[in-house]
């Protein structure tokens, strides 16, 4: 695994772009698995910077995203596709058509993740994932549970997570309680992974995720059985497993 300890968000955020863009640049046809949160909010504006002045084209790639809440759909401020248009499909030259995600509102969800899973795989699999986490060590809406799923799946989420999301609705009872998600074998195929991780509050899922066992209470543990991984956290988020004697 591969870490970049950077000084503050910024410096995350623009670390964790240059690398999608050395990826975009390597292979202009790539497959970009995409992820939400605040966490890569600043990279997104990075690379729609750098699309601007002009360094990097977003023309022939292709983009897949990790999850979408269920019953949200692409117009509602909260969704996932809404995030994306926002933050970076709309300010790019990207093609609206190469950007996937999960349909919230698909009337047979379990349709609608065998869809996801056999799309993924149509294009011939992710050449880099983009991943934060959540406070419990989740990745996508892979909360942790007694084993890791696979697939494409329907979630319930966690309070935690609801609780962690409530910041972006208006009343707690907005939050949806469940989401489509990528599985953790759809994830782990992806070619390289990238994690991006930011503040204090992230600096004990992180620990876990690296430094403990690897086990479906920490779904993330299992990237440690990745083989290109890269980690980049500001030095915050990476405090736990400087504790640990991994780096200084
Ligand atoms: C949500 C998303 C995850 C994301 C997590 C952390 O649960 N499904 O993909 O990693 O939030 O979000 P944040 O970056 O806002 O801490």
């Amino acid at each position: 695994m591969r870490i970049y300890q950077e000084a503050d968000y910024d410096a995350m955020s623009r670390r964790t772009a240059a690398i999608i863009a050395a990826e975009v640049i390597r292979k202009p046809d790539c497959v970009l698995g995409l992820a939400t949160g605040s966490t890569p909010v600043g990279s997104y504006r990075q690379l729609v910077a750098w699309q601007q002045e002009g360094l990097l084209s977003f023309g022939t790639v292709t983009t897949v995203n990790l999850d979408e809440y269920r019953g949200l759909g692409p117009d509602h401020e909260q969704s996932y596709r809404h995030f994306m248009r926002v933050n970076l499909f709309d300010q790019v030259d990207i093609r609206p058509d190469r950007t996937y995600l999960p349909d919230g509102l698909a009337a047979d969800p379990e349709a609608e993740c065998r869809r996801y899973d056999a799309l993924v795989e149509s294009l011939g699999g992710t050449d880099l994932q983009l991943l934060g986490m959540g406070h419990n060590g989740h990745i996508g809406f892979n909360e942790p549970g007694t084993a890791f799923i696979r697939e494409t799946h329907v979630v319930d989420l966690t309070r935690s997570t609801i609780e962690a999301n409530a910041r972006f609705f208006q009343k707690k009872e907005e939050v949806p309680r469940q989401a489509i998600t990528m599985g953790v074998g759809t994830i782990m195929s992806a070619r390289r992974v990238l994690v991006a991780v930011s503040g204090a509050d992230k600096a004990e899922a992180v620990r876990r995720a690296f430094c403990g066992p690897i086990t479906p209470e920490v779904p993330a543990s299992i990237l440690q059985l990745h083989r290109d991984v890269v980690l980049v956290g500001d030095v915050a988020a990476l405090s736990g497993m400087r504790e640990e004697g991994v780096f200084q």
